[in-house]
This record gives C-alpha cells, structure tokens and sequence, in this order.
C-alpha cells in the first residue's frame, strides 16, 4: 500500500461561535504524495489556512483523520507535534512571521537545520539563496523596508533552506521558482 506524505481522511474542523458549532472545513478528502504538488484554491475564509495548519499538526482535526507519513496528527503528542514542525513540514504563514528588528539576513540565519540546532547555517548558502531569490541587495534591510513580496521570499527561503519533506506556503504572492505544477487542485466551497 502506498503511504502518502499527507492523508485527510473525513477531516473537519469545528469552532464554537455563540455556542453553536461552526464548520470552518468539514469531510476533506485528500492525499499528497511525495513530489506531488497540490494547489488549494477558495474564496476568503473557504477553510485553506485551516487546512494547511491541520496538515502542519498546529491544529487538531475536530472530526476524521490527518496523517503525516502515516502518523495521526489528532492523536500524536507535542514532542512528535514540534519535530514534525521543524523537520518536515515547511509551513510559510500568511503574515510571514519575521521578526521586525532582525535583517533579511539575520532572519534566514535564525532558521535551525534539522539535527544542527547549535549550527548557523552557513554564509554561503544563504547568499545563494538570497541571489537565486533576486534579495542580494536586501541582506541588511529590515522586513519593514521591504515590499510584500519581498518579505514573502524571506519567509520562503527561511523554510526552504531547512529542506522539509512538504512545503506548505499560504497565499504565496511570489511566483514559486520550481518546474513542478500542480497535478491538481482542490477547491474548497462555502
Ligand atoms: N481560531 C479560529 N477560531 C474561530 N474561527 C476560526 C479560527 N480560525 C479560522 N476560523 C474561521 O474559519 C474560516 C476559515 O478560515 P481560514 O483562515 O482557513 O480561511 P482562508 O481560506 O485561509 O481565507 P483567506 O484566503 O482569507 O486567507 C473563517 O470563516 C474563519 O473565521
Ligand atoms: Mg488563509
């Protein structure tokens, strides 16, 4: 039997509102295999975020399955929760999250490889980055001085340089620069 990166398996996720449930995705069923691309497309508020923090293991299914190489996010414990985090799943959030007195260079270092947590990575391998991304000349600049997308491709080197296993980037402004398209997509309705 295959065993896919990513299972959804019925998945659903349920928030309270003035004491009624609210579905903010319900019955997702999908998988992604390795080297598979999938593009997620909805409205504002379809549930896609959602969905990617369900994939990450941030958030736990309120209903049905995730699995992440075969381990059931919903039931797993904060240690499995947090290594997963660091080490497979490259999760780029909405709003970036850099940090705002940090450079575009400091915030790439601070990212930690997997295994070397007292190692930086090294200089060379950022500025590669950093030339391949089009930010060479934005290494000392700080997230505030920089355009939206400018502050995207920070982010997306941040996790990309950790190598994961799945790279889960929400929003993305930026052209993804990889030759993989999407084998197919996923809309979400509501
Ligand atoms: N922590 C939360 N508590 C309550 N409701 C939430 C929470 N997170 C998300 N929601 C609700 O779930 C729905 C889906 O939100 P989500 O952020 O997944 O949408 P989205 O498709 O990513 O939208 P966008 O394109 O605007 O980023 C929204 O209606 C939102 O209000
Ligand atoms: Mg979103």
């Amino acid at each position: 039997m295959e065993r896919y990166l990513i299972e959804c398996v019925s998945a659903g996720k349920y928030y309270s509102r003035n004491g009624h449930s609210f579905a903010a995705l319900s019955d997702i069923n999908l998988t992604i295999s390795k080297n598979e691309t999938l593009l997620l497309k909805g409205r504002s508020g379809a549930g896609k975020s959602t969905l990617i923090h369900l994939m990450s293991g941030l958030i736990k299914p309120s209903s049905g399955k995730v699995l992440f190489n075969g381990i059931s996010l919903g039931d797993a414990n904060n240690k499995t929760l947090s290594t997963l985090l660091q080490n497979e799943a490259g999760i780029i959030f909405q709003n970036f999250n850099l940090l705002p007195t940090y450079t575009v260079y400091e915030n790439i270092e601070i990212a930690v490889i997997p295994g070397k947590k007292d190692h930086l990575i090294p200089k060379t391998v950022i500025r590669e980055y950093l030339e391949r991304f089009d930010l060479a000349d934005k290494t000392d600049l700080l997230p505030s001085e920089l355009s939206i997308g400018q502050q995207q491709k920070v982010a997306i080197i941040r996790t990309l340089i950790r190598e994961p296993s799945v790279f889960l980037p929400m929003n993305l402004q930026v052209p993804l620069m990889t030759n993989q398209h999407p084998k197919y997509s996923v809309s979400l309705k509501k």
